[in-house]
């Protein structure tokens, strides 16, 4: 693992501020649905509607909130849309990650102008809240970075929706920012993102594991993370590493048909309280062996976590040079296995759970062998 650290000048230098993850599109075959899932297992809350009673016509979308975290959750109302097609090829998944700027249109002309290719050019949508301006540009698979300046609005997500009202729902369980989000590309294009990211979005390069760190018998990865200026969006790519059987990484890109976003890491400040709350909701979790917290004290030292209330839960631990972090993974989320989350819980560690990797990888594989897609 290679590790460099952000230079005070490269901040200063930052040709794109971003404040934040704004929101995640997921396209997914039925909005509504899914939106109950996200509020009754995640702890999400009602926030926006758009769709008929609105005045669209062709799509439907629900907005849940947790914290800082929005999710839409969009779905065609009609065939032969491109949402449709998107949604046949794919799968569901994240269409949009959307990037909270104080400047959408300098953010899109920037990138445009170091080679991005445009979504979308900036426009401004208005209602009786305010207005926001909005452009966008694509990314990896059909991904699209959507730029979000919002400052001058004040209405409840964005123009075009309306507050959406509903008696149910759950309470939150401490779910509050997105930590990073990964994307899986094809062989030999990791480099091509990264180097994308890093001359067209002006983000560095603050880690990097080649297949000696992430391997089991079978497979291995590669993986290099991208850090925006202030840190705040880090976007780890994948691609597959050649193994004597299929990787996670090759599975995906079979299952989404193509490169797309593999998980979304979401942030707690109570990893215990999160997941005992999330698994009494019917969230299913990557099991790692018993054995694994036998070991961990010697692994990771002291924490201030009772190791005895670690095991059940399956929360996984390790440590960096800055701290250490608990982590642990859902399955995957969807009929395709394909996308699924990370809850985590960082006490000073700024990486991404290296030492769990072996752990991870071969539970991950007992669950492909069940899938026969190993
Ligand atoms: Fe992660």
């Amino acid at each position: 693992m290679e590790r460099t650290a952000l230079a005070p000048e490269d901040v200063l230098k930052d040709f794109m501020p971003i404040n934040g993850t704004d929101y995640l599109e997921l396209y997914v075959s039925n909005a509504k649905q899914a939106a109950h899932y996200y509020k009754s297992a995640f702890g999400f809350k009602s926030l926006a509607y758009a769709g008929l009673e609105t005045g669209l016509k062709d799509r439907e979308s629900y907005v849940v909130v947790q914290d800082k975290i929005r999710l839409v959750l969009t779905s065609p109302l009609r065939s032969g849309t491109a949402i449709g097609k998107h949604i046949d090829k794919h799968g569901d998944g994240v269409k949009v990650t959307a990037l909270w700027v104080d400047d959408a249109k300098h953010a899109y002309q920037e990138a445009v102008a170091r080679g991005a290719k445009s979504f979308m050019e900036p426009e401004v949508l208005e209602d009786e809240d305010g207005k926001i301006v909005r452009a966008g540009i694509h990314t990896y698979g059909e991904v699209i970075h959507i730029f979000i300046e919002r400052s001058n609005y004040n209405g409840v997500f964005l123009p075009g929706f309306k507050e959406w009202k509903t008696e149910y729902n759950p309470s939150p369980v401490g779910l509050k920012y997105v930590d990073h989000m990964v994307g899986n590309v094809e062989l030999g294009q990791m480099n091509e993102w990264v180097k994308f990211y890093e001359e067209v979005m002006g983000f560095t390069q603050i880690l990097s594991f080649d297949d000696k760190d992430i391997s089991t018998e079978y497979t291995a990865l590669m993986s290099k993370v991208m850090s925006n200026g202030n840190g705040r969006i880090k976007f780890p790519i994948n691609e597959p590493a050649p193994g004597l059987k299929k990787s996670q990484v090759d599975e995906y890109l079979e299952f989404y048909e193509g490169a797309g976003v593999q998980h979304i890491a979401v942030a707690t400040d109570n990893i215990i309280q999160t997941i005992s709350e999330l698994k009494s909701r019917g969230v299913e979790f990557l099991k790692v062996p018993d054995t694994y917290y036998d070991v961990l004290a010697d692994r990771v030292g002291e924490i201030d976590e009772d190791i005895e209330a670690l095991r059940p839960l399956g929360i996984l631990v390790d440590r960096d040079e800055e701290g250490y972090l608990l982590q642990i993974f859902t399955k995957t989320v969807q009929a395709r296995p394909t996308m699924f989350f990370e809850i985590i819980q960082r006490k000073g560690a700024n990486s991404f759970g290296k030492g769990n990797f072996k752990a991870l990888f071969e539970a991950l594989e007992r669950e492909q062998e069940l899938r026969g897609t190993l």
